[in-house]
C-alpha cells in the first residue's frame, strides 16, 4: 500500500523515480508525486498529481523537466484524505524545504497536528503525513538526522518514510517501522524502495531496513542506525529475481501473464522439494518429534491466502488427524487465540508484508507458538520474522489479483500436509507415494487446463452482464468457491458470494430467481452427488448453472448444468490447485469484456500494509 522510491547519484533523478514508481503503481494508484533536490541551485522541487502515474509523468515529460540528481517519489493508496493534489505525497513542511513520502498510518497524527496548529503551523492537506513533514521542520536546527530522531520518538503507528531537505542536497533519510523499506546499493548511487521490483533495473544488491532503523543515503554509500541512533552494519544480499519477470513481456495484462506462468511457477516451487522420491523441505527446522507432539495447527492469513488456508484445513485434518483452525489475520490478533508451544501456526502471505498477518505472526510467537510461513517475496518482513519460512518461488507477482502466488501457496501447503502425514504415519505408504507422484505431474496437468482457455473465454462472453453471481461447492470445492468469487468481484466489480452448497437453502436460496448465475463447483468426487442435488435445487428455481467438474463427471454434469468446464482427473489433493485456473480465467475474461482496469482494480492495492 503506497509505494516509495528514492534515488541519489550522478544522473537526473526524476526519470529514475518515475520509472521506479511505474513498477510500484500496483501498491496504490490514487495519485503520484516526486520531490527532487537540485544541488546546483539548492532548490527542492515538488510535483504531484492525483490520478494515475501517467498524469504526473505526462506533466513532467517523463521527468526531463525536473533538474536534480537526488529525490523521492510516491504512489498513493489513500487513507487520510481523499485522492487529490493536496493530499498527494510528497507532503512538504511550511517553508517548503522539507519533503516527506510515507507508507503507513501515523496513528497519533491528530494530537500532533493540534500541537503544531497551536504553535501557529498552518496545514494544507488532510493527511497524517503532513504532520511528519511539519514536525521535522519544527525540530530542525540544522541537523536533519537529529530532527528526524526527535520526530520518531513522538509518532506512533506504522510507517516507511523517505525524507529530503533543501539544506542537505547530498542525502536522503529513510525510516521504517512496520512498513517495508529496502535499500539498494550502486556505483556512486543509492536507492530506496518499498519493493525490490522498483530498483531491479539498477541494482540487485540490497539490504532490508529493520523496524526502528534509520538510513542515510548519500552518493558515497548508505549509513544505517538503530533506534538509539547507534551505527549498524546491514548485511547486503543479492536478489536473483529476473528483471523480465516483472515486465508484461508482450501480454496485455500482468494478470493474464501470471495465470499463464503457473506451470512454470509450480515447477520452481515443487521440483526441488520432490527429489529422490522424498519430500525435501529446505533447512526444515521442525523435528519429527515436534510434529508428533503438535496438538493443533492454526493457519492465519488474509484474502486469497486465507482461502489457501481453507483448503489446507480440509487437507491437513484429513491427512494428519490433527485439529486445524483457520483465522483471518485481522481477527486473530484480537481474539485471544488459544495458542501455545504445541501449536504450529502457519502464516501465508504472497507479499510477506501484509500488516495484519505480520501482527498475527508476532502475536503467535509471543504466545509461544512455532511460526512457519509460506511466503513469495524473499526477505520480506514475514519471512524474516518467522521461525521457519518456505518460499513459494512463484517469481514477482504484479497484478493486484493473485494467481500464481495462490496456486504455489496451495501446492506447498498440500505438500506440507503430505509431509506431516508421512512423519506422523497417518497415511499408508502407498497413498503417500501416490501423492508424491501426483505432485510431480501437477505442472503438466495445469498446462492442459490452460490450453482450454478459449472455451472459458466463450463462457465469460455469455456471463459478463450478470449483476450478481453465486459460487457453491462442498469441502475443498467450497474453499475453491471463496477464491473464485473473490477473483470475480475484485476485478470485474460484479457482486458475488460463495457458499457451502448445503448451506444455500438456509437463507441465500431466496435470492435465486430466473436467470441468476450460479457457478457450481464439483471437482471433489466423493461429494459430487451431493453438489449435483444442489445444482438441481437452484436450477429448479430458475438459476443458470455454470459448473466446474472433472473430466470423468462431465457428461453427468452436462445433463443438468447449462455449461460445464472441466479439469483433468487428478489426485484429489491437487483438485483445488487445478480447479482455480478456470475460475481465474473466467474472472479475467469477464473483467476484460466489461472493460475493467484488470491489473489495478479500483480501491485495491497489492500489498496491504495498513490495518
Ligand atoms: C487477492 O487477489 C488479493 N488481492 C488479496 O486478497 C490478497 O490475497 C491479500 O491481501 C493477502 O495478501 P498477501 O498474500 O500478500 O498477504
Amino acid at each position: 500500500m503506497c509505494g516509495i522510491v528514492g534515488y541519489i547519484g550522478q544522473e537526473q533523478a526524476a526519470p529514475i523515480l518515475l520509472e521506479g514508481l511505474s513498477r510500484l503503481e500496483y501498491r496504490g494508484y490514487d495519485s503520484a508525486g516526486v520531490a527532487v533536490l537540485d544541488g546546483q541551485t539548492g532548490r527542492l522541487s515538488v510535483r504531484k498529481a492525483s490520478g494515475r502515474l501517467a498524469v504526473l509523468a505526462g506533466q513532467l515529460h517523463g521527468g526531463a523537466d525536473l533538474p536534480g540528481s537526488a529525490g523521492v517519489g510516491h504512489t498513493r493508496w489513500a487513507t487520510h484524505g481523499a485522492p487529490s493534489d493536496e493530499n498527494s505525497h510528497p507532503q512538504v513542511s511550511r517553508s517548503g524545504r522539507i519533503a516527506v513520502v510515507h507508507n503507513g498510518i501515523i496513528e497519533n497524527y491528530a494530537g500532533l497536528k493540534a500541537f503544531l496548529e497551536d504553535k501557529g503551523v498552518p496545514f494544507t492537506s488532510e493527511t497524517d503525513t503532513e504532520v511528519v513533514a511539519q514536525l521535522i521542520e519544527y525540530f530542525y536546527d540544522g541537523d536533519l538526522l537529529a530532527a528526524v530522531g526527535r520526530v520518531l520518538r513522538r509518532i506512533q503507528g506504522a510507517y516507511a518514510l523517505g525524507i529530503v531537505c533543501a539544506d542537505c542536497p547530498g542525502q536522503i533519510v529513510a525510516v521504517r517501522k512496520d512498513s517495508p523499506l529496502i535499500l539498494g546499493y550502486g556505483e556512486g548511487c543509492a536507492f530506496l524502495a518499498s519493493d525490490v521490483t522498483a530498483i531491479l533495473r539498477h541494482t540487485r544488491q540490497v539490504s532490508y531496513l529493520e523496524d526502528g532503523e534509520v538510513a542515510v543515503l548519500t552518493r558515497q554509500g548508505i549509513r544505517c542506525y538503530d533506534r538509539l541512533m547507534q551505527p549498524v552494519e546491514k548485511p547486503v544480499v543479492q536478489v536473483d529475481w529476473d528483471v523480465d519477470a516483472a515486465e508484461k513481456g508482450g501480454y496485455e495484462h500482468f494478470m493474464f501473464k501470471e495465470i499463464m506462468e503457473q506451470p512454470q511457477a509450480l515447477r520452481r516451487c515443487l521440483s526441488p522439494r520432490l527429489q529422490g522420491g522424498e519430500i525435501t523441505l529446505e533447512n526444515f527446522a521442525l523435528s519429527g518429534q515436534y510434529i508428533r507432539e503438535m496438538e493443533k495447527i492454526y493457519i492465519v492469513a488474509c484474502g486469497s491466502s486465507y482461502h489457501v488456508g481453507m483448503v489446507g484445513k480440509y487437507q491437513l485434518e484429513r491427512l494428519t488427524r490433527r485439529p486445524v483452525e483457520v483465522a483471518l489475520a485481522s481477527e486473530f490478533r484480537y481474539m485471544q487465540p488459544i495458542v501455545d508451544r504445541r501449536t504450529l501456526v502457519i502464516v501465508i502471505s504472497q507479499s510477506g508484508e501484509t500488516l495484519d498477518t505480520l501482527a498475527a505472526l508476532r502475536e503467535a510467537r509471543r504466545l509461544g507458538a512455532f511460526v512457519l510461513s509460506i511466503v513469495n517475496v524473499v526477505g520480506s518482513s514475514i519471512a524474516r520474522e518467522s521461525d521457519q519460512v518456505l518460499y513459494t518461488w512463484a517469481g514477482p507477482e504484479i497484478a493486484v489479483a493473485t494467481t500464481k502466488a495462490y496456486s504455489t501457496q496451495l501446492a506447498l501447503l498440500s505438500l506440507l500436509a503430505v509431509y506431516f502425514a508421512g512423519e506422523l504415519g497417518t497415511v499408508p505408504q502407498a497413498e503417500y507415494r501416490a501423492a508424491l507422484d501426483a505432485f510431480a505431474q501437477l505442472p503438466d496437468e495445469m498446462e492442459k487446463v490452460l490450453e482450454r482457455k478459449d472455451g472459458i473465454q466463450y463462457f465469460a462472453s455469455r456471463c459478463f452482464n450478470h449483476s450478481s453471481v453465486f459460487f457453491m461447492g462442498r469441502n475443498v470445492d467450497y474453499a475453491l468457491g471463496l477464491e473464485g468469487s473473490l477473483k470475480l468481484k475484485e476485478i470485474s466489480y460484479i457482486h458475488s458470494e460463495a457458499y457451502a452448497a448445503g448451506e444455500l437453502k438456509h437463507g441465500t436460496i431466496s435470492l435465486i430467481e430466473d436467470g441468476t448465475l450460479v457457478v457450481a463447483l464439483a471437482t471433489y468426487d466423493r461429494l459430487f452427488p451431493k453438489v449435483m442435488s444442489n445444482v438441481v435445487e437452484v436450477k429448479s428455481r430458475g438459476a443458470g448453472v455454470l459448473a466446474l467438474t472433472t473430466e470423468r463427471r462431465r457428461e453427468e454434469m452436462a445433463r443438468t448444468a447449462d455449461a460445464v468446464m472441466t479439469i483433468p482427473d487428478v489426485h484429489d489433493l491437487l483438485l483445488p490447485c487445478l480447479g482455480v485456473v478456470p475460475l481465474q480465467l473466467f474472472a479475467y475474461y469477464v473483467a476484460l469484456q466489461r472493460g475493467c482496469d484488470i491489473d489495478k482494480p479500483r480501491n485495491l492495492a497489492k500489498s496491504v500494509t495498513v490495518e
